[in-house]
């Protein structure tokens, strides 16, 4: 048996349908150069009608399970990160399930944001270490475009759909999670949140007229946040396994915006060239972005056999925390 739980495949699926700032200039009061300028993005991938989270999130799945060359009946759990579900309840997951075939697996969502991913690594990691399961589907997938106002130009040209898969599995081929840390802020809950629909706001007329069913953000503040919050994670998961700054060969992100991925490089004293980043592709899709961002990484080459790479997020919540993995 190895000593650490192995990611042995990786997939990801965006819809077909690619919109471009200039598309959304017909939308609101906006610019190409304005969303270019501030945040780095050049198009994002919008849902169709038919297309759901649960639909992304299984395309990714199978995509995964074909590179892990693994059986869907070998899989034991089914972990979904996602602040836009098919439902309330039940959990995306068990839609997954089904639409997979996974017939021999548990299945449960997470709701940590933008550092699903992360979270549900650091559960899946545990689960395997402590032999509770052997093979594990952890799936970050969003259709934000549901959730997301179209009339608020603040929030509406950040965000975009996808889902990016990850089989986690206790042997074969694979590269190793070494370490996960993750962290919570709960006095934040106001930078980034959806106030209707839940218990605190039950959905009425009321919360419908006042719009309470669309993503609310505070942007300034979330950005100050995210750098300091993904620094300070990065530097604690090398440091707590023995490596510094200049061991690491690739961080992968969350792509919230390009500046506060540039940010947090000058912060880490590292050149941007050691930062994945293909948000000018995607836009924010939460809790999908690393997963897509380290499978596109590893379709282009940039992760070569031996390397050290760090997984860092940080989201609503707040929430934050990074993946330590040698590939
Ligand atoms: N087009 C044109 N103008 C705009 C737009 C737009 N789409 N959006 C805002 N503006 C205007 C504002 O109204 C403001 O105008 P004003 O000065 O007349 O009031 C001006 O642009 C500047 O706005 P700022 O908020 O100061 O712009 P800033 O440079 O801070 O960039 C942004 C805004 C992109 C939102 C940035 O703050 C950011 O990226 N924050 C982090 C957001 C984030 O990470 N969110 C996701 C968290 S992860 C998760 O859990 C999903």
């Amino acid at each position: 048996m190895n000593d650490y739980p192995l990611i042995t495949g990786f997939g990801f699926s965006v819809p077909d349908q690619v919109w471009d700032n200039h598309r959304l200039e017909k939308i609101v009061d906006t610019s190409d150069e304005w969303i270019q300028s501030r945040t780095g993005i050049i198009t994002r991938c919008i849902a169709g009608k038919k297309e759901t989270t649960a639909t992304l999130a299984s395309k990714a799945a199978r995509t995964a399970l074909d590179n892990a060359g693994i059986d869907v009946l070998d899989i034991d759990i089914i972990i979904v990160a996602t602040m836009s579900p098919e439902m309330v309840f039940p959990s995306t997951a068990c839609f997954v399930q089904d639409l997979i075939g996974a017939k021999n697996a548990a299945a449960f969502d997470i709701s940590a944001a933008c550092t699903g991913y992360i979270y549900s690594l650091s559960i899946a990691s545990s689960m395997i270490k402590s032999g509770m399961a052997e093979n594990i589907l952890v799936i970050g997938a969003e259709k934000l475009s549901s959730i997301v106002d179209w009339t608020d130009r603040n929030t509406c040209v950040l965000f975009g759909d996808g889902a990016g898969a990850s089989v986690i599995s206790k042997s074969g081929e694979g590269c190793k999670i070494i370490d996960n840390v993750i962290h919570s802020d709960g006095s934040s809950t106001n930078l980034l949140y959806m106030p209707g629909g839940g218990s605190k706001h039950p959905t009425s007329e009321e919360t419908i007229r006042k719009r309470m069913h669309f993503i609310k953000m505070t942007g300034k503040g979330l950005y100050k946040e995210a750098t300091t919050s993904m620094t300070s994670a990065v530097i604690q998961i090398l440091k707590k396994n023995g490596l510094r700054i200049a061991d690491m060969d690739l961080l992968v992100p969350h792509q919230a915006n390009k500046r506060i991925i540039v940010s947090t490089a000058k912060k880490l004293d590292i050149s941007l060239k050691k930062a994945y980043v293909n948000i000018q592709k995607y836009g924010n899709t939460s809790a999908a972005s690393i997963p897509i961002a380290l499978t596109d990484a590893r379709n282009e080459g940039r992760i070569k056999s031996g390397d050290i790479v760090v997984l860092v997020g940080f989201g609503s919540g707040m929430t934050w925390g990074a993946s330590l993995v040698r590939y």
